[in-house]
Parts: structure tokens; sequence; C-alpha cells
């Protein structure tokens, strides 16, 4: 009875999100991306144009492009990262064009609407601020408390973080704890389509809220909620699955072939989870087990 409850309110759902509910439409959410829209926030800081930062910057600079107001700052302290940061968007979004799911011109108003910077005093005005730098808590309050020291009283930060915790971070900065919160994407950024909004003791339900909508209005993904728990929803359960894949192989069970080819044909996932640790990154899911381990 209860199970039927609870898929009931699944397939209400997945229904509300049809039409976005494979990725190769989800692709096609970029022309809707483009068309004209009210912005949750003027100034949107990312801070860290790696794996993940590249592709929200280059989400948020898409949902920016039909809003005059909105402006993207992406930041990285160092030249080199940040131009690597500028070579990934640029090749994502030739990849859209070439494929005819971005003209050019949308392409080149998407990249008009980043401004490219090693200044961290950059990102002062800033009303949301992504940061999505390595998993190092010492780099982080480093990172943090500079951005105390220059950003305005009201600026609402968000950590894309997948191992660490919200609320540790959001106590770095005793006086923002209120306007502190996680919002976890998924690779690739710009195909996945959830994103993890997480909330704190602390967070101010109205700044949770307006992230919230800026998830579901204006970059247009679709947002689940989740309090701070290690893995939030996704990695909570996928990283054990990816654990478990290796521990097999390890032991001789069955080959990374026969495994990856089990879950794509007998699980329907779209990549087998040896694929996927690859394709996370073995240092980030070695981040998540270890966060997980040290708590
Ligand atoms: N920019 C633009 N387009 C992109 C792109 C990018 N970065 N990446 C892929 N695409 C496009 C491709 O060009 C392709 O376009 P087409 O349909 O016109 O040919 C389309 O996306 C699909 O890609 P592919 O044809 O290469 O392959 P697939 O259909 O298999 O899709 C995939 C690739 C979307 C990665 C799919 O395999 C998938 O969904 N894999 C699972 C990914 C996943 O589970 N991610 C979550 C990981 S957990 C995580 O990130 C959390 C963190 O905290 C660890």
């Amino acid at each position: 009875m209860m199970f039927k409850s609870i898929s009931k309110v699944v397939q209400s759902e997945i229904t509300k999100v049809r039409g976005i509910s494979h990725n190769k439409s989800a692709i096609r959410l970029f022309s809707r991306t483009m068309s004209p829209a009210t912005s949750s926030f003027d100034t949107v800081g990312i801070v860290g144009l790696g794996l993940m930062g590249h592709g929200i910057c280059q989400t948020a600079a898409t949902a920016a492009a039909s809003s005059p107001s909105t402006n993207i700052i992406a930041y990285e302290p160092k030249e080199e990262f940040l131009q690597k940061g500028q070579e990934r968007i640029t090749k994502s979004l030739s990849q859209l064009v070439s494929k005819e799911r971005l003209t050019q011109k949308d392409s080149e108003k998407i990249l008009d609407k980043i401004t490219f910077t090693t200044d961290i005093n950059t990102l002062g005005d800033s009303d949301f601020i992504i940061e999505a730098v390595i998993e190092n808590m010492d780099l982080k309050n480093e990172l943090y408390t500079s951005l105390d020291g220059i950003c305005k009283e009201n600026t609402i930060f968000a950590s894309n973080t997948s191992s660490l915790s919200i609320t540790d971070m959001a106590e770095i900065m005793p006086n923002r704890k209120s306007n502190f919160l996680g919002v976890h994407f998924f690779n690739p950024v710009q195909i996945m389509k959830l994103v993890e909004v997480i909330h704190t003791k602390y967070t101010d339900p109205g700044v949770f809220d307006k992230v919230y909508n800026w998830v579901e209005n204006d970059i247009r993904k679709v947002p689940v909620k989740c309090g701070d728990t290690p893995g939030f929803i996704v990695n909570r359960l996928l990283v054990p699955s990816l654990m478990q894949a290796m521990l097999m192989v390890d032991r001789n069970d069955a080959t990374v072939k026969d495994i990856d080819l089990s879950m794509k044909l007998g699980a329907g996932h779209p990549m087998g989870p040896l694929h996927l640790s690859d394709y996370i990154g073995l240092d980030t899911c070695l981040f998540i087990v270890e966060g997980w381990v040290e708590k």
C-alpha cells in the first residue's frame, strides 16, 4: 500500500518533467533556455572551471544569455586553468553548434555573457556564487575567508561539493551561515537534468527557495531538496554500487567488460559502473568515500 502510493508520487513527478526524461531531449533544452526569462540573480559568480565548474558556468551563461541584466563572472586563480576552462566551454558550445542544437549567434551570445578573470575581487558584486573547486577543506577555507572579505552583505553562496559537509563550509563565514547552501550538479552538467539543492540547519528558507527557483526557472533543470547528509541523494546510492563493482573486479568475480555490460543491458544504465567511475574521475570517487570514512 505504502509502496503503491510512493510509486504514484514518483510517476507524477516523472510526468511533470516528461520531455526532458532522457539525454537527447535534455540537449534540446539548450534552445529552450535561450527564450526570454526573468532572472533570479543579476550577477552569478562561478569559482573553479574544472570538469564540473566549466559546465555550471556554461549552463548559467546559457540562461543568462536571454536576460539583459544578468552576467556571469568565471574565476580561477591561475591563468592556465582559466584558459583551460574557457576552452572547454568553447568546445562544448561548438559541439552544440555543429549538431545544430544552437546557432553560432547564440553561442557567441552565451560566451559574451561570461567575464573570465583571475582577480577574485571581480566577484565582489555577485548576488550568487557557486564554488566548484577541488575537494580540499583547507583550500575552501582560504577561498571562503577571502570571499567573506569582499562580497556584498546579501550574497548567497553555494558549494557544488560532492564529499564535504555544507554545514562545515557555512561555518567558515559565521555571519553568512543563513546565506549558505549546496547545489550539486552531475557530470556532464550540460546534459544532466538533476540538481540537488542542499540546506543546512542554518539556511534561510527564503535563500533556499531563491536558489531552488533559479535551478528550476532560470537554468531549467530539475531541482530536488535534500538535507546535508553524506552523499546527498544520488551519490549516497550511486557511489557504493561503483565501489562494489571495483571490489568485484578485485576479487576476480567478473571482468570489467562483463560488469559494465550487465548494468547497461540488465539494469538499463546508460554507462556501466566502471566506465562511469572513470567518467566521474577516480580521484573524485576516492574523495567521496574518504569523506564518508572521516565522518
Ligand atoms: N557538451 C555538449 N554536448 C555534449 C556534452 C558536453 N559536455 N557531453 C555529451 N554531449 C552530447 C553528445 O555530443 C551527444 O550528442 P548527440 O546526441 O547529438 O550525438 C549527446 O550528448 C549524448 O552523448 P553521446 O552520444 O556521446 O553518448 P550517450 O548518449 O551515451 O550519452 C552521457 C553520454 C550523457 C554521458 C550518458 O552516457 C550518461 O548519461 N551517462 C551517465 C552519466 C552519469 O551518471 N552522470 C552522473 C555521475 S555522478 C556525478 O556527476 C556526481 C559527482 O558528484 C560525482
